[in-house]
């Protein structure tokens, strides 16, 4: 039964489609709910902390790198384009873009309408003569962008290594939905996080002061809030692991102790050492993440890393599709 949350002082319906998600998650063998879910009002804020923290490289990493390769892009990708953002305006990241290039236009897509709204309007301040239109849509569909942009060239910009928390499946799928959104002839600069030793890798999803673990567990107690749930949140304990085959940092939930628990009036039984999984982090070497373009449609042009070679910034175009070979 759908019940009425209260939230900001607004009377708000719980999304049935997270109900679905939980519901149908935590019957499933093994266990998973969408990373999507995390990302309540409490969730983006712990996320926000996330990216701050010691162990957490990439944030860091990759705007220190959009910041050191402003000239080669603007050489590259030229003057006027529109800059497509997928995903959220609101971080640090856009402002060095839009600083660097002087787009023509700047057209952040998010599927949060608030969200998209509050993020918008620092940017506007900011940057007062630049055309700003922000797009209510789920970016993994293809989209119809507004006519006013129809004819200046495209930039497509993914940062964060988001593209990582989708199975390569998922990702090349976005990945051709986007060009067919931003059409041929278009450019994508795109983030990706690098493998690397696991005691870099599961730090930064482990932190010491224990804020990933809360961000994780968040998500239970966004269940019991909004899905009437009584899971014991005490019974289960963040767990990062690095999983070679796929090279991925796999994020769960672990059951400490047999819990058993009601959500939306139907009850589970978990047993102690069983997980919950709740998100992905892909990571790519440097022809793997070539390949993934390239398999999405997208040829890559240019790409750029931190000397470490932690993390890279690949600049990719939509060229015109050749006939084999
Ligand atoms: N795109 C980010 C990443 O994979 C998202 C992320 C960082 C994340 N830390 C997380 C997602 C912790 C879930 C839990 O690095």
């Amino acid at each position: 039964m759908l019940k009425p949350e209260i939230e900001d002082g607004q009377t708000r319906l719980a999304d049935p489609q997270f109900r679905a998600d939980v519901l149908s998650g935590l019957a499933r063998r093994p266990r998973a709910i969408p990373a999507r879910w995390f990302y309540d009002h409490r969730g983006s804020q712990l996320f926000e902390q996330i990216t701050e923290l010691p162990e957490y490289y990439p944030t860091r990493t990759e705007t220190a790198l959009l910041q050191s390769l402003c000239g080669d892009l603007r050489e590259a990708v030229g003057e006027g384009r529109a800059v497509v953002e997928f995903g959220s305006g609101s971080s640090t990241k856009t402002p060095i873009l839009l600083e660097c290039l002087n787009p023509g236009a700047y057209v952040p897509i998010d599927i949060s309408g608030d969200f998209l709204r509050e993020s918008v309007r620092p940017l506007a301040q900011r940057f007062p003569e630049l055309l700003i239109l922000p797009f209510e849509a789920d970016f993994t569909r293809p989209l119809t962008l507004p006519r006013t942009i129809e004819d200046m060239p495209k930039l497509g910009f993914f940062p964060g290594s988001t593209i990582g928390n989708l199975i390569p499946l998922a990702a090349i799928d976005l990945l051709r939905a986007m060009r067919a959104s931003l059409k041929e002839g278009a450019m994508l600069l795109i983030g990706m996080d690098r493998i690397k030793g696991e005691e870099v890798l599961v730090p930064a999803y482990d932190d010491a002061q224990g804020v990933t673990a809360a961000f994780n567990l968040n998500l239970l107690e966004r269940i019991n809030r909004e899905l009437d749930g009584t899971i014991p949140v005490d019974a289960f304990r963040h767990k990062a692991v690095w999983n070679d085959d796929r090279a991925r940092i796999e994020m769960h939930l672990e059951a400490t102790a047999d819990a058993a628990f009601e959500v939306e009036g139907r009850t589970f039984d978990i047993a102690a050492g069983e997980t919950i999984h709740t998100e992905n982090s892909h990571k790519y070497g440097p022809r793997d993440a070539r390949i993934l373009l390239r398999a999405g449609g997208w040829t890559p042009v240019r790409e750029w890393t931190d000397a470490d070679g932690r993390f890279a910034v690949i600049l990719a175009e939509a060229q015109a599709e050749r006939p084999a070979p």
